[in-house]
């Protein structure tokens, strides 16, 4: 991690930076931390719609923007705005977004372990797709559908594809819970199964490789596979699931959601797919990382021998990446942008938890301390989704911004939200 100031490129597209301050979306990032209180959780509208827009013109229609990543109902809507169909993993997040007014043939039902209730309103909702992952699923299916019940789905398959990534978010390999193996036959079988179940349309299959991949041979390694795989079938769609990687950090690159795209149907046409068979993808991170920084206020500032500690105001209940898969961040003082940033930090939050750590080595200006306002960039992505109340700290706010305005999609939580619970 370097000590020059932070790199543009990890900022929102429409971040500006003054020697004295940032504004996203041409608001200044200062002024939001005043009125919003912090933590805060910012996400710059133009981002969102440029890769939701570039998601939705690289795949097929179809393509689905994965809701797990960042889920509130002003981003479902504007996914579907944006020309993305919103993909589901439970019944909590179809719920939310059906209630946001995403019509349900835009909604694509995913979940490896889906309760007959689940399975019962996505069909009655008519969702768009069911990705079936597991013959227990595909039992409950056959008591539910036919007798003029009927759903379109996809079954998930396990391509067989290891993805260079943290084992925590590896899906393709064989020994993974999510799916049925091509290699063993199961995936065949289910694929039979599922055509003998009356009222069932099978259009093709689903296969997700894992998170954070930065090299698209995986990608197209997973595409070959699936080409391969339902060559003597008339499927009319083949879905590479998510998983493109984003930069958190100086010195990473991705590549584009374009070239994710390119590289996908490089693959399938060198695999002699049919030209009229979709190729879809479900792109969570790549969409809402990048768009999203999380403000926090400096509390405390510790200097034992070995380091300084920097405490701020929220932590792993806010962003538990750093904790659950050892991700990295970047810092930076939203009054000193512009500046070096030689103070080297360990940034940690206010839980009762020694691992309740932001940043490990997080760089500042030599100026900054308590009182000051820190951000970390490309936060937008499993940081509200993954939060939690642990220490019954109220989850932030958030905020998004646009040609000059905020609007609040989230209001913070309070202590009375937590309350409610009690019996
Ligand atoms: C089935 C499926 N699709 C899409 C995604 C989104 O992945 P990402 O946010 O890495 O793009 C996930 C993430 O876990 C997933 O499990």
């Amino acid at each position: 991690m370097s000590i020059e100031p932070i790199l543009r490129s990890l900022l929102p597209d429409t971040a500006a930076l003054r020697h004295d301050g940032v504004t996203v979306g041409g608001v200044d990032l200062r002024e939001l931390a005043e009125t919003y209180g912090t933590p805060l959780f910012v996400y710059d509208e133009a981002t969102l719609r440029a890769r939701c827009h570039e998601a939705a013109g690289a795949f097929d229609d179809g393509v689905a923007f994965a809701s797990k990543s960042f889920l509130c109902g002003a981003m479902a809507r504007l996914a579907l705005e944006e020309g993305l169909c919103v993909d589901v993993a439970t019944g909590g997040e179809l719920d939310l977004v059906l209630r946001s007014g995403v019509p349900p043939r835009r909604v694509i039902m995913h979940g490896n372990n889906k309760s007959k209730e689940e399975i019962a309103r996505a069909i009655k909702e008519g969702v768009h797709r069911l990705i079936v992952d597991n013959f227990d699923e595909i039992e409950r299916l056959g008591e539910l559908v036919g007798a003029g019940t009927s759903v379109n789905a996809l079954v998930r398959v396990t391509p067989g594809v290891e993805a260079h990534t943290h084992e925590y978010v590896r899906t393709g390999q064989e020994d993974t819970k999510f799916g049925f193996s091509v290699a063993s036959g199961d995936a065949r079988r289910a694929i039979s199964m599922m055509r003998e179940l009356a009222g069932v349309t099978l259009h093709g299959v689903h296969a997700h490789i894992g998170s954070q991949i930065f090299e698209v041979e995986g990608f197209s390694q997973s595409m070959s596979v699936l080409a391969d795989f339902t060559r003597g079938d008339d499927f009319d769609e083949l879905c590479i699931g998510g998983g493109l990687g984003v930069a958190y950090v100086a010195g990473e690159s991705a590549p584009s959601i374009s070239e994710w795209a390119r590289a996908t149907r490089d693959a399938a046409r060198e695999s002699g797919l049919r030209a009229e068979v979709r190729i879809l993808a479900e792109p969570g991170r790549s969409i809402v990382a990048q768009a999203g920084v999380t403000l926090y206020r400096v509390g405390v500032v510790k200097h034992v021998t070995q380091r300084t500690y920097m405490a701020v105001d929220g932590g792993m209940s806010d962003n538990p990446r750093p904790v659950l898969y050892g991700s990295g961040y970047e810092a930076f003082d939203l009054g000193r942008p512009l500046a070096d940033r030689p103070q080297s930090v360990r940034l940690v939050g206010k839980h009762c938890e020694s691992g309740d750590v932001l940043i490990d080595e997080a760089h500042l200006p030599a100026a900054t301390g308590v009182g000051d306002l820190v951000a970390t960039p490309v936060t937008g992505a499993y940081g509200y989704s993954m939060a939690s109340n642990y220490n019954r700290v109220p989850r932030p706010a958030v905020v998004f911004v646009r040609d000059g305005s905020a609007r609040e999609v989230l209001r913070r939580e309070t202590v009375d939200d937590l309350a409610r619970l009690e019996v």
